[in-house]
């Protein structure tokens, strides 16, 4: 462990600033567990690169309305980027803030009308009812969906930089291995006999004499089934494309610009599930790049507790309660803001290559460019 004194600082050392980990990046997807500040922070991050001069898009995963909110946008946002002013209006702001909310089965359809070879082709696959019926709601489709989104966000020229903002679950993360698990599912035997090449009219042969699809077709019932070979088999040539943006979401993923931003707040549930996100990451082979410990308490000045308390005791002494009241409040919160910090060492240790920054519990919710700005100063200084 490296020696900390007693608000969790280690002297000396001196990682990238906050700032150059946001300005050497072309992606940045910020994780950590729910209610911590993720969203907030995607749309703090957002407009500081903007004003910054990039052109910046945040995509929120998270289906509830918190990066709208956290942007004092009251209409909301759609499954399309939406031009954000509020905040960069300003003439000297060279840079654009977009948002969006990922829209699963809009993000479906786009994908699949911008590859199909031919509209009809495109209408099979969205009318399917096995795709309106299963596959929509099936777990793994939200996070797939959410790498093809980065994918056409990363290569869209409107854009510099994309911010992910990831949904409040311990499975936030798989969307970082869906790209390889369509890669796997596309090589999978059982996908390959569904896509088989098909004379009209034989479908059902086909789900009928092959003892596999066959035996499916006993659990999940013969409809379903028939709807989900009809639905793989609608894919005929496009699966080549889908493996190819599968593989340049894991390069793009795996690409030195790409930064991930570990947020946690100082209650001993997130700092255990911000380690879990840590090692979650560490063992898929990512880096935490930026870590943001936010909704501490701050420090009120350089002062000691014991300074505190003798100086509450003095003001006691000659007879000024409130004064005395005052300093021993100053006592209190120094205490529980030692006590966050040494909550926090270990994970800081943890994380300790990455550049490290506090923000303090604002008084209110985060839901306007006012708070933001507050924010966006402790974040880049
Ligand atoms: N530093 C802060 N001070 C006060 N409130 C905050 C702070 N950061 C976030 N919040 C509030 O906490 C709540 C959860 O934040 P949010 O960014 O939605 O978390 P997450 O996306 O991780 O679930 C929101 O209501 C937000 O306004
Ligand atoms: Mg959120």
């Amino acid at each position: 462990m490296s020696p900390r004194n007693e608000f969790g600082e280690v002297p000396g050392a001196f990682p990238d600033s906050f700032g150059d980990v946001v300005d050497g990046a072309s992606v940045l997807v910020c994780c950590g567990s729910g209610g911590v500040g993720k969203t907030t922070t995607a749309a703090v991050i957002g407009l500081e690169a903007a004003r910054r001069g990039r052109r910046v898009v945040v995509v929120t995963i998270d289906p509830a309305r918190r990066l709208a909110d956290a942007l004092g946008l009251v209409d909301g946002l759609t499954g399309e980027p939406q031009q954000v002013r509020a905040g960069v209006e300003n003439a000297a702001v060279t840079g654009e803030l977009w948002a969006m909310m990922l829209d699963t089965p809009a993000m479906f359809e786009r994908v699949v009308r911008a590859h199909a070879p031919d509209p009809e082709q495109a209408d099979r696959i969205v009318e399917n009812r096995f795709y309106r019926n299963i596959a929509g709601a099936l777990s793994g489709t939200q996070e797939y969906m959410a790498s093809e989104a980065l994918h056409e966000l990363h290569g869209d020229e409107r854009f510099d930089l994309v911010v992910v903002d990831t949904p409040p679950s311990r499975n936030a993360l798989d969307f970082l291995d869906a790209p390889g698990v369509l890669a796997r599912f596309l090589d999978h035997k059982l996908f390959k006999l569904m896509m088989m090449p098909t004379r009209t009219g034989l479908r059902m042969l086909t789900v009928a004499t092959q003892p596999i699809l066959k035996a499916i077709g006993r659990v999940v019932g013969s409809d379903v089934l028939a709807d989900a070979v009809a639905f793989f088999q609608a894919f005929a040539g496009m699966d080549v494309g889908f493996r190819q943006r599968a593989e340049a979401v894991t390069a793009l993923l795996r690409a030195e610009t790409t930064r991930f931003i570990l947020v946690a707040s100082p209650q001993r549930d997130a700092i255990t599930e911000a380690s879990w996100f840590a090692d979650q990451l560490a063992q898929q082979g990512f880096a935490v790049h930026g870590t943001v410990v936010n909704r501490l308490h701050p420090r009120f000045g350089d002062g000691s507790v014991a300074d505190a308390v003798e100086r509450a005791a003095s003001a006691s002494r000659r007879g000024h309660d409130d004064l005395a009241a005052v300093w021993s409040n100053l006592a209190d919160l120094r205490t529980i803001a030692i006590a966050e910090r040494a909550e926090l060492a270990p994970l800081l240790d943890r994380v300790a290559g990455s550049a490290v920054v506090e923000v303090p519990m604002l008084p209110s919710d985060v839901h306007d460019v006012m708070a933001l700005d507050l924010l966006a100063r402790h974040l880049f200084g």
